[in-house]
């Protein structure tokens, strides 16, 4: 073993590793600042101009090894750590900690030679060959047993470096390719399938198979859900969903016990991409000690900030509150879209602040040094194919100096009001076809009642239909079609508690086997909300209706109506035209302690912003003086502090008013009464 200095590593055991020493920023004792570092691109001289330029930047953390499989192990079963030794070695003496990859998210050539079943299939059986990466199926077992050796392998080698401050595992789960068809594939569903329910007779009842004649009378015969001639079944499709995202979970864990037996104090994480349809992230993150996302907003997108705070939120929120790692954002532009936009000066930094005002404890790139080949060469890094001599360079350095100075921040956590219910199996079962309006999609309707929110400096969590919601004043349901018994009595009770709960039409329809809840919609929730939905009133075409609502107003309502027949709930807004004409868009039920309002329709951005304003009131939750579309107010506390971050993505100065009076932590000026945010600019205010 080398003779480490300084390694201040925290005592091996759970409840020592379950604290602290399993955060975000551990190590840093502030925030972390960095990026994926990819030295093996690089011959060993540029490593030396790398780490005097980290120091330069205030880097203290890379990750690395990502896609450095072959590079480590260029034979089976032969391990050169040689050229990682000295790397770890030159950041360790450098001050730069390291976020260690296990590097399986791109197999070896020679994986690929040996075992070619390891490659994925899609739907069509096609098969996606070597050349990219990502191009592993989650269930081969070649591949699987592979992984885990490596893993091994580089945590026995790096098991008592310093350095080493956080496992960063594989990359990107389920990037590129959510779901393998092939046929060791279509064996592990079946595996899963019959522990899931045991018998045939259980599967036929759950998906119902008397439905055009699918019964299934030997467990051979289900397959995974290939292209159709007609509509699937809805439960197997969802099955399928549910097992692929549990194969990359699997895949993480595999990895996890080994690094936990091997390095029980070193945190674990593997990243994340937001709103990433392919896996459950509550599951996956429920497995990490440390959550952390890649962020990549385009920018160009003049409501690009609402956007990238809802990932921010979400990444918070399935972490349980715990401060969370932006792992990855571009410092100018990404390449993978037709068109990349950069960012304009300002933005990228007020990027960063905003992970950090929703929770994050540090800010990394991808990447350090940008590539002189391959796939991503033209995605620009850090230190760019001219060297420093830029703005991106410029604005990077003043970025990691300043953020060495906010080191109070770390550790600090944000506190909502708001819950908005995002659950990833209603997310696969709402978007199946055959459901009367393919315009019902779940994204841009959770986006739309998130900004609203947003607009009115209203911070967000995201919660799950069984979350403890005691904490919440305010639940938002937007289309929870699906939603179990345990999920749909756990808002029934918080309602019944005294929560406020605000919940959108093509909810309560379905069980969690996707069979519908009969007796009326929305069967589980007709109680609280004094309703029942008669019918479904889908609009054909651009067709559009309005909604009047009792304080005087007009919105242009879209997409769907319910025909609503009240039982005991109020209508606060009604229908202006067609058949329903007069019937509910928008009702308030008090029910127990609590209220429960439906909204019917979709009506257009004012609309929401209403109905959201009429939650919130009913809540008692209050807008942020001085928030907007433009202007972001978010609020990050220790329990003693409290830092207000006013972020101003405008191009014009705004005033915004303070309660009290306190710090302004970039200019270290006292501040009273009012702020002022000059353009693409922020504050951060520290208030006792
Ligand atoms: C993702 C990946 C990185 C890189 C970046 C930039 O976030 O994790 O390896 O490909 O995108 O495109």
């Amino acid at each position: 073993m080398k003779p480490w200095i300084g390694d201040n590593r925290m005592p091996l055991n759970e409840d020592a590793a379950n604290s602290s020493s399993r955060a975000a920023s551990r190590g840093v004792g502030g925030l972390v600042y960095g990026g994926d570092y990819n030295p093996e691109q690089w011959p060993e001289e540029v490593w030396l101009e790398d780490v005097r330029l980290m120091r330069e930047a205030n880097v203290n953390r890379v990750s690395i090894g990502i896609f450095s499989w072959t590079k480590i192990e260029p034979q089976p079963g032969q391990f050169d750590f040689g050229w990682l030794d000295r790397v770890v070695d030159l950041l360790h003496a450098n001050g730069v900690a390291v976020n260690l990859a296990t590097p399986t998210a791109s197999p070896p050539a020679w994986l690929v030679e040996l075992h070619p079943e390891i490659l994925p299939v899609t739907g069509h059986g096609v098969t996606l060959r070597a050349g990219s990466r990502r191009h592993y199926c989650p269930h081969a077992p070649q591949y699987r047993d592979a992984a885990k050796r490596i893993v091994r392998a580089l945590a026995v080698h790096f098991r008592d470096h310093p350095a080493l401050a956080l496992w960063h595992v594989d990359n990107e789960y389920s990037c590129h390719i959510g779901e393998c068809f092939c046929d060791q594939s279509k064996a592990a569903f079946r595996v899963w399938l019959e522990r899931r329910y045991g018998t045939l007779d259980a599967l036929n009842a759950a998906w119902a198979t008397t439905v055009w004649s699918q019964l299934y009378t030997s467990w051979q015969q289900v397959e995974p859900p290939h292209p159709l001639p007609a509509f699937g079944n809805p439960s197997h499709q969802l099955d399928w969903r549910r097992f692929s995202s549990q194969s990359w979970i699997d895949c993480f864990l595999d990895q996890k016990a080994i690094l936990r037996e091997i390095t029980p104090a070193v945190p674990v994480t593997t990243n994340f991409m937001g709103f990433h349809p392919t896996i459950d992230y509550w599951a996956l993150a429920a497995a990490e000690d440390v959550v952390s996302n890649d962020a990549y907003p385009e920018t160009s997108d003049p409501d690009w900030a609402i956007d990238a705070a809802m990932a921010s939120d979400l990444m918070r929120s399935i972490g349980e509150g715990r401060p969370w790692l932006l792992m990855e954002q571009a410092v100018a532009y990404a390449t993978w879209r037709d068109q990349n936009s950069t960012k304009r000066p300002g933005v990228m930094r007020l990027g960063s602040y905003q992970s950090i005002a929703r929770g994050a404890d540090g800010v990394m790139f991808f990447q350090w040094r940008t590539s002189q080949a391959g796939a991503e060469m033209h995605m620009i890094g850090l230190v760019s194919h001219g060297g420093i001599d830029n703005r991106q360079w410029r604005e990077a350095t003043a970025l990691g100096g300043e953020l060495a100075r906010l080191s109070e921040l770390a550790g600090s956590r944000v506190k909502a009001k708001v819950a908005i219910l995002f659950d990833w199996t209603n997310w696969w079962a709402l978007e199946t076809e055959g459901k009367l309006d393919a315009a019902i999609r779940l994204m841009p309707h959770v986006r739309e009642l998130y900004a609203a929110l947003f607009r009115i400096g209203v911070t967000v969590d995201f919660a799950q239909p069984g979350s403890n919601l005691a904490g919440y004043s305010l639940v938002v349901a937007p289309h929870l079609y699906l939603v179990d018994d345990a999920g749909a009595d756990n808002l029934c009770r918080y309602v019944e508690g005294g929560g406020t709960l605000l919940m959108s039409f093509f909810s309560g329809l379905v069980d969690d086997k996707v069979h519908i809840r009969l007796g009326g919609y929305p069967a589980p929730f007709r109680e609280i909300l004094g309703l029942r939905v008669e019918e479904f009133a889908p609009f054909a075409g651009s067709m559009t209706n309005g909604m009047r609502t009792e304080d005087g107003r007009r919105f242009e309502c879209r997409t769907w109506a319910d025909v609503v027949r009240v039982d005991g709930a109020e209508a606060l807004a009604t229908f202006e035209a067609d058949f329903y004409k007069g019937l509910p868009a928008l009702t308030r039920h008090r029910y127990g302690k609590g209220s429960a309002l439906y909204l019917a329709t979709r009506p257009d951005e004012a609309g929401v912003a209403w109905v959201v304003g009429r939650a919130c009131e009913t809540a008692g939750i209050a807008a942020s003086p001085g928030a907007s579309s433009a202007v972001e107010i978010v609020r990050r506390s220790d329990g003693v502090r409290s830092w207000m971050f006013v972020l101003n993505h405008s191009d014009e100065a705004v005033e915004v008013p303070l309660e009290g009076s306190g710090v302004e932590l970039i200019s270290g000026q006292a501040v009273e009464g009012s702020l002022r945010v000059a353009p693409v600019d922020l504050a951060i205010v520290r208030t006792q």
